[in-house]
């Protein structure tokens, strides 16, 4: 039995992802801000608030009443803005930088202890190079930050697995937060879960992109 930890469950990413564990016969705790959107009872739910440490570390122990060792640990969540520099509250700048990067180092600060010794944790990045757009500073110097800290972390914790998967467009509710048009041909969740299982499988480690 393979045991997973899905952060940002409630997502577009999160959702298809938990729901194919769970048809995979996997044993799945879901962190979300909002378990109502997801569809399966079969899910251990966690509510959580925003990613901040006392509730990381919370969910954490809760999660350790349904699972240990787990194979599988995801970070899928992840907020944008769209605003220049000159533009930017603090308060959507701090947002944007806790969900994308703090929120990835917190949780997986906190989990650790719950992984198994050869566990794969894996946390969705972007394709960072292509972020460097007028109103995508704080989101693109965000996962720029994350793709540093997971090299270092896949250094750290060698025996483990550690992923950073960069998709292209994939058709979620994030695009409805910026001015842009989802592209022709974006990917749906559904086909980047398939991906994240298929990188699980394949014991893929670094970074990964996903092309639509
Ligand atoms: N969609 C794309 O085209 C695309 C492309 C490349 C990379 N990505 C990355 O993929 C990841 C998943 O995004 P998605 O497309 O699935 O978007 P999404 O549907 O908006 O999901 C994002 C998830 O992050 C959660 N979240 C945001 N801020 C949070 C916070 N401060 N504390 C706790 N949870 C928070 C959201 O929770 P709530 O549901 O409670 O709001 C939601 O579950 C993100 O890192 C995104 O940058 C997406």
């Amino acid at each position: 039995m393979s045991n997973a930890l899905v952060w940002g469950a409630g997502g577009g990413i999160g959702q298809a992802l938990t729901s194919l564990l769970l048809a995979k016969g996997w044993t799945v705790v879901a962190v979300t801000r909002h378990p109502t959107r997801l569809e399966t009872s079969a899910a251990h739910v966690i509510e959580t608030g925003d990613i901040l440490p006392f509730d990381v570390q919370t969910a954490v122990t809760t999660a350790s009443q349904f699972i240990s060792d787990v194979n599988l640990w995801v970070y899928a969540v992840g907020d944008i803005v769209s605003a220049k520099v000159e533009d930017m509250s603090p308060d959507s700048c701090q947002r944007i930088i806790n969900a994308n990067l703090t929120g990835a180092i917190l949780t997986t600060h906190y989990s650790l202890p719950l992984l198994a010794s050869d566990a794969h944790l894996m946390y969705i990045g972007a394709v960072s190079e292509r972020m460097r757009l007028p109103g995508l500073s704080a989101y693109a110097a965000a996962k720029v930050g994350l793709e540093a800290f997971i090299e270092v972390l896949g250094k750290e914790q060698r025996h483990r697995r550690v992923l950073n998967i960069r998709p292209s467009a994939v058709d979620t509710p994030l695009w409805e937060k910026v001015p842009m048009r989802l592209p022709k041909g974006a990917a749906t969740p559904n086909i980047i879960a398939e991906q994240i299982l298929e990188a699980f499988d394949q014991k893929q480690i670094g970074t990964l992109d996903l092309t639509s």
